[in-house]
């Protein structure tokens, strides 16, 4: 029996409703572009509110991570996945939770327990040591050397900056063939983590306050890819009964095999596959340059690109026949597959025919004019391969990567921001050789932007975080994290401290770095996923560094006076600004 059956079967014996999996794109949270836990949907109850289904569910979920979506080519790295999950709102704890979990593992799944290991929570100043889940282990025959306590990096779980969270418990499969050692030691990498029981009793306020949650819950999560290779003792997810018949028909209707070429194949089996779970979505999401259709139109076209290097038949329905072998092979799981079906298929199709159009003249174009380059490709070329030949920009970088050169994508995104406002000031009629004009304004409010976010840190709460921007050349008007109306004072000193900042005339500098690098370096980001691997920061002075992509003033005495016109409610949790600059 299937893993997911033997899951939610197991559940239901226990007293579980099953619920159905949630759409890939959030229903009411633009802070993510995709679901990427099962919990996400499920905020709101895990908050309080009563459950329809009652206090104990479990379900599977689809799941979409694209932050590393440059990583898929290796054995365990994929876009989609499926998250089993179980769940108690106020109901069974710790106790219960782990037994449940021991159960179906050693019971259901015959794991052996000496292949168990697991890792608690240590405690801090906040949260004590849990040691209910310690003794709750021991007692069911785990020993005392395979449980390790941990603090709060590795042993507390929270989807992204604030809301429910609280410590988990990790359980862990030893794989290898190998003499199973007796003590855990969870730096070992022959130990893999297979199952996550978060205890979600406190919620983390954007201003870093934990407080109590109404009930306490248990929420967990057990990736199916995973836990499949593992049972079926693979080292390579892409050769688990997931994957196997899909590499197989890859095989067949290319020139390579998968020892000679196993990335590529990999990349076209988990690109198309999340391309199908994405456009086969109640969402609708179609292919485009924005937000989720652009994730869609990147993951395709690199499929393409692969599908390319492998030399299968452009011609042939290759798009087609694979996602119908994954239509068929979920659809049991997912009724909307089968019934969006064309819908999906038509979408793949189509933007083949449109790719497959440009494809190989820019890849023609991109060795012409790459055979005489030592180091970068310049903006220039980055910007026509993206307008002439559709080259998502992470396409031209992996593609120059292959050849050990770098990308100014710094210079690519001034001219991509250009010509998105060319388009748009043109389709708005508003143009009128006026361009230059509106959009010198509308970068000096992308740069106050930047001032006003950092400014609210310092007067308001170091967690204030970005939710949203919208700028027109008339006025700004910017989101952000914060659990209360600002005072009038509040509002005041950070207006006074924007301007002092404009006053004092600090540089605006854009540096070139990893979002790795980036991000470790502190710099401000709002949506991760987002951007490529390799990311402009803008800093100014030393106020503010945010990942961006720019345009910016070059000095923040080009800004004027800054003012701050409205403060409100945006939402839950999130206020916002409106401002102008005289
Ligand atoms: N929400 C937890 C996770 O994603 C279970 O690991």
């Amino acid at each position: 029996m299937n893993l997911k059956d033997l899951y939610i079967d197991f559940f239901v014996s226990k007293g579980h409703k099953q619920i159905p999996s949630a759409p890939v794109v959030p229903e009411n949270d633009p802070s993510v572009l995709f679901n990427t836990a099962g919990m996400q949907p499920l905020i709101p109850y895990l908050m309080g509110q009563p459950h329809p289904y009652g206090t104990r569910l479990v379900d599977y979920q689809k799941c979409i991570r694209t932050n590393d979506l440059d990583s898929v080519g290796d054995k365990t790295h994929h876009t989609f996945f499926e998250m089993l999950g179980n769940w108690s709102l106020g109901d069974y704890f710790k106790e219960e939770s782990i037994s449940y979990s021991f159960e179906f593992l050693t019971k259901i799944l015959n794991i052996p327990v000496e292949k168990i290991a697991v890792t608690v929570f240590a405690g801090d100043n906040d949260i004590p040591r849990d040691e209910v889940s310690f003794n709750t282990w021991k007692n069911l025959g785990i020993d005392e050397n395979k449980i390790a306590y941990l603090g709060k990096e590795d042993n507390f779980w929270i989807a992204g900056e604030s809301g429910p969270c609280g410590p988990d418990t990790e359980i862990f499969y030893f794989r290898s063939d190998d003499e199973v050692p007796s003590y855990f030691d969870p730096k070992d990498e022959r130990w893999v983590e297979i199952w996550n029981n978060v205890f979600m009793q406190y919620y983390k306020n954007p201003d870093g306050k934990i407080s109590d949650l109404p009930r306490k819950n248990v929420d967990t999560g057990m990736g199916y890819e995973r836990v499949a290779a593992i049972l079926e003792g693979v080292d390579d997810n892409y050769l688990s009964s997931v994957w196997i018949d899909v590499v197989k028909k890859i095989e067949e209707i290319s020139k390579y095999n998968y020892q000679q070429n196993p990335e590529s194949i990999r990349i076209i089996a988990d690109h198309i596959r999340t391309a199908v779970f994405i456009s086969g979505d109640e969402a609708g999401i179609k292919p485009s340059n924005t937000d989720q259709g652009y994730i869609l139109r990147r993951l395709i076209r690199r499929a393409i690109r692969h599908a390319k290097k492998l030399e299968i038949d452009e011609n042939s329905a290759w798009e087609v026949m694979i996602a119908n072998m994954i239509i068929d092979k979920y659809a049991k799981y997912y009724s909307e597959l089968s019934k969006n079906k064309d819908v999906i298929l038509e979408v793949l199709t189509n933007e083949k025919i449109k790719f497959n159009k440009t494809l190989s003249k820019g890849l023609k174009e991109f060795e012409k004019i790459t055979s005489n380059l030592k180091d970068n490709l310049n903006k220039d070329l980055a910007f026509k391969l993206y307008d002439t030949y559709g080259f998502p920009i992470e396409l031209t970088v992996e593609l120059a990567k292959e050849k050990g050169l770098t990308v100014d994508i710094l210079g690519f995104e001034e001219k991509f921001k250009a010509h998105q406002e060319l388009s748009r000031t043109a389709s708005s009629g508003k143009f009128k050789g006026g361009l230059a004009g509106d959009s010198e304004k509308e970068i000096k409010y992308h740069t106050a932007t930047h001032l006003l976010n950092a400014a609210l840190k310092v007067i308001v709460d170091k967690n204030v975080h970005q939710k949203g921007s919208n700028i027109t050349s008339e006025r700004m008007r910017f989101d952000f994290s914060c659990d209360h109306k600002l005072t009038d004072e509040e509002k005041q000193k950070t207006e006074a401290l924007v301007n002092k900042w404009i006053n004092e005339g600090l540089d605006v500098t854009v540096t070139e770095m990893s979002k790795e690098e980036a991000i470790n370096s502190g710099a401000e980001c709002m949506f991760i996923e987002k951007y490529p691997d390799v990311v402009t920061v803008y800093s100014i002075g030393d106020v503010s560094k945010e990942l961006c992509g720019g345009p910016h003033v070059k000095n923040t005495r080009e800004l004027g006076k800054f003012k701050i016109l409205k403060e409100e409610a945006s939402s839950a949790g999130v206020r916002r600004i409106k401002a102008i600059l005289e």
